[in-house]
């Protein structure tokens, strides 16, 4: 049995007692240290195809964790683990983004969710300046630098959120002139781009059947 827990902040009891009776326990480096998982049974992501492959090798009765970063169904390691034919038990958490929408007391229904994370920037840096609200998972190579460069001139605030649920968690909120200065962004972080300033109630936007910022609205 291959149970995918999601993990953002500290982990649950859940986990821990999943963790302590598990075969093998799949995960970044941060969470498999975090939960003291000896090193004969832990494999470090990395690349989850050679993970896949040792998840592969298991038989039925041996106990499997699989730890993402968020959600594991959002823009996370469910699908390519399901797509090589595995069945998974999946404990959801909340996703990264919706910390940093509630960390600004912001509705997200209406906005655009964006990976910048190992996919190629160009699509999603260009939906960025026709949306109002765009939410965006960041890697170390495309994050608020390159966002506010593709933003310029819009008036747009930025909402840099670093290391959610962790100790050093850090909120700011940013001009564009104020997110041009910061030099000193910690990994992993998420940012929102939005037309308004968290405060100021435009920035709730408009509940809509749809949810998903579907409806570009020029600014
Ligand atoms: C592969 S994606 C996984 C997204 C994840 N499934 C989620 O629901 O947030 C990895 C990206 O998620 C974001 N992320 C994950 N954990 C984070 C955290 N604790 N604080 C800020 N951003 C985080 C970062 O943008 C990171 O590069």
């Amino acid at each position: 049995m291959i149970t995918v827990f999601g993990y953002i902040g500290s982990p649950s009891a859940e986990l821990r007692e999943a963790v302590s009776d598990a075969a093998l326990v799949v995960g970044g480096r941060r969470h498999l240290d975090a939960l003291n998982v000896p090193e004969e049974r832990r494999i470090v992501l990395g690349r989850i195809a050679p993970a896949i492959e040792v998840l592969q090798a298991l038989t039925g009765d041996e106990k499997a964790v699989v730890i993402a970063s968020g959600d594991p169904l959002f823009y996370g390691v469910v699908r390519r683990i399901r797509a090589a034919g595995l069945k998974v038990r999946v404990i959801p958490a909340l996703t990264s983004l919706q910390l940093a929408f509630a960390a600004v007391a912001l509705p997200w229904d209406d906005a655009l969710l964006v990976s910048l994370h190992g996919n190629d920037p160009e699509p999603a840096i260009a939906a960025l300046r026709a949306h109002q609200k765009v939410g965006l998972l960041t890697d170390g190579r495309t994050g608020l630098p390159q966002i506010v460069d593709a933003t310029a001139g819009l008036g747009r605030t930025y909402v840099l959120a670093e290391r959610l649920g962790e100790d050093d968690e850090q909120i700011r909120v940013l001009s564009e002139d104020q997110a041009r200065e910061i030099t000193d962004i910690a990994q992993p972080n998420v940012v929102l781009v939005l037309a308004y300033h968290p405060d100021d109630p435009a920035a709730l936007g408009e509940q809509t059947a749809i949810a998903g910022g579907v409806r570009p609205q020029g600014v």
